[in-house]
């Protein structure tokens, strides 16, 4: 039976009471019932680290990686853990050891981090960052496949793809990007930081060359969970950031020990995964997406603005104009978001074609009264910044 959520269920988790929380998508929120499994594991591991680390550690964490590759669909052997999306795409990136000449595809609301990766990874080996533009507010997927299909040359190595993007909250036609791609010829790495937890996945059948997910953003687990799905053909060439004592013997080994770490997040993922399903799974999904939309769209006519996506494209999260005449860069947008701290609510704000946009999530633990106090807020918060600006 699907459990009462939104303000009933607020303190299954540690959440501030003071504080109006709408951006679940950043770094997620662990439940506490989450919290004391992975202080079980904690204690189990600080009780005997020797024994805890030589015989429990290999098959514990196996068995973890073969509950989440369950939920996505997939087999343990296909699904190493990573801390986080970052580390998975370096992974997947500094494996691939770029040429003079290649290029390199990324779209044009690419997480900034991964953006660095593949500027830093290019300008070491000469070669090329190509972006494929994405139209925004509420691009179409024809224009987001062309524009990708455009970008791609003989020279592209591979193309790196959010499934979700983070400043515009899109969730991108990720199949069909793959689809194009493959018959490209071309390798593609999807960033699914969002994915997992906010969208039904299915990674076997949606066959990309390497997914890398978190877990601790939609999947309610500790911090430092993050996963990295290869296909069989791209496992031999894929190597962890830091190599350790299980190099050359595949890749689970290679991912399952790099050095000594506080593996316990990993360890707590199944009690995670099973509080997502027991609030409703992909019940709950749907129900975070329909609340994301009805608050976007509250949101959008008490400002008199716009919604970022067609409902299409919307998953847990959705972006709204902000009716700001300050200059769209990102110092203005760390100066709204601070704004909005001062008065205890956060959602990131992003500066994009132009405008200021501010990302809501919804989550189990939010509800349209959330969103009904930010909109009373807001007008009050936006008006001060217009008297600073001058
Ligand atoms: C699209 C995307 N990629 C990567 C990341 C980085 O995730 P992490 O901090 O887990 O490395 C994020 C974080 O929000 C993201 O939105």
């Amino acid at each position: 039976m699907a459990k009462a959520l939104g303000a009933a269920i607020r303190p299954e988790w540690e959440l501030d009471p003071d504080f109006l929380t709408l951006n679940h998508g950043s770094y997620g929120a662990t439940p506490r019932v989450v919290l004391a499994e992975q202080d079980r594991w904690r204690k189990r591991m600080e009780s005997q680290p020797t024994r805890f680390f030589f015989l429990e550690l290999p098959g514990a964490l196996r068995e973890a990686a073969g509950r989440l590759a369950g939920f996505l669909g997939a087999t343990a052997e296909d699904i190493a853990f990573v801390p986080n999306a970052t580390t998975g795409c370096n992974a997947v990136l500094r494996s691939l050891r770029l040429q003079a000449g290649d290029e390199v595809v990324h779209v044009s609301h690419v997480y900034n981090a991964v953006r660095n990766t593949i500027v830093h990874l290019a300008e070491q080996a000469g070669a090329r960052v190509v972006v494929a533009n994405i139209p925004f507010p509420r691009p179409d997927a024809t224009t987001i496949l062309t524009n990708i299909e455009r970008a791609i040359t003989k020279r592209t190595r591979i193309a790196v793809i959010d499934h979700i993007t983070s400043p515009s909250g899109l969730v991108l036609p990720i199949a069909d990007i793959i689809r194009i791609c493959r018959a490209a010829g071309v390798a593609v790495l999807v960033d699914g930081a969002h994915g997992a937890g906010q969208v039904p996945l299915d990674l076997p059948a949606l066959d990309p060359d390497w997914y890398v997910g978190t877990c601790h953003k939609w999947l309610s687990a500790p911090k430092g969970c993050g996963f990295l799905y290869a296909r069989a053909d791209r496992r031999a060439a894929l190597h962890p950031v830091t190599i350790s004592h299980g190099y050359g013997q595949g890749f689970t080994a290679e991912f399952d020990w790099t050095g000594t770490i506080d593996p316990s997040a990993y360890l707590a993922l199944p009690a995670a995964i099973d509080f997502f399903e027991r609030l409703g799974g992909e019940a709950l999904m749907a129900r975070n997406k329909a609340l994301v939309a009805e608050a976007a769209a509250l949101l959008a006519t008490r400002l008199g603005t716009e919604i970022g996506a067609m409902p299409d494209m919307i998953g847990s999260m959705a972006s709204v104009r902000l009716p700001l005449r300050l200059d769209a860069n990102r110092s203005e947008a760390v100066r709204v978001r601070q704004a909005l701290q001062a008065v205890n609510m956060d959602s990131p704000v992003h500066p994009l074609a132009g405008e200021m946009w501010l990302r809501l999530s919804a989550y189990a633990y939010n509800e349209i009264g959330d969103y009904e106090r930010l909109a009373e807020l807001l007008p009050g918060v936006l008006s001060g910044l217009k008297e600073l600006t001058g």
